[in-house]
């Protein structure tokens, strides 16, 4: 990780800006190399990420980590998986709005520093976070999920594609099916993604 983001993890990991941090075990702060110039942005952490301190650990990551793996995507140098807010919500609560706003600030510096060429952003919350940047409401999931949009975020250029988030595809095949289409789009797969 460049020296950036490592300074950027450390002020995470000791941060008290909002009441998540009395709570959590570890923050989150997120990993990856992003050689290909991917970030990914889930919620939050859930219990296997707070007691690890790492992103998209627990059963959604690893099925995240198997569909990025079959379309030819290595999660520790092509990406850099992170989440909205770094720090586990009580008993996986949603994020509140203001423990949003409080962590937003940490994202749009990871943005800054990783300049990426695509955000993929999984779930309502992310997306919505996201999409605000482009000055646009999301109420549902349902009303992006699937597209592509022009984002401009601390001066960068980007390209915020939002599908489902893995933790909703776990049990429910037709999502599951949806989100391995989208990914498979953005990312590659044989047909060749939006990066190709
Ligand atoms: N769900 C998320 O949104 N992020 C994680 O890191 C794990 C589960």
């Amino acid at each position: 990780m460049d020296d950036k983001l490592l300074e950027i993890a450390e002020r995470i990991r000791g941060c008290t800006r909002c009441r998540l941090h009395e709570t959590r075990r570890l923050a989150v702060p997120g990993e990856g190399r992003a050689e290909k110039g991917i970030m990914i942005v889930g919620e939050a952490p859930g219990e296997k990420e707070d007691e690890e301190g790492r992103p998209f650990v627990g059963p959604a990551g690893r099925l995240l980590t198997s569909i990025l793996t079959r379309y030819g995507i290595d999660r520790g140098r092509d990406v850099f998986i992170t989440n909205v807010v770094k720090c586990r919500p009580p008993g996986n609560r949603e994020p509140l709005e203001d423990e949003i706003a409080a962590c937003t600030p940490y994202l749009v510096e990871q943005i800054a520093a990783i300049r990426p060429r695509l955000i993929v952003a999984l779930g309502v919350h992310s997306a919505r976070t996201l999409m605000s940047f482009a000055g646009r409401r999301v109420a549902k999931i349902t009303d992006v999920r699937g597209k592509c949009f022009k984002v401009r975020i601390a001066g960068v250029e980007t390209t915020l594609c939002v599908t489902y988030h893995p933790a909703a595809a776990l049990y429910n095949p037709r999502l599951r099916t949806t989100l391995e289409e989208d990914l498979r789009r953005f990312l590659g797969g044989s047909e060749g993604g939006l990066l190709k």
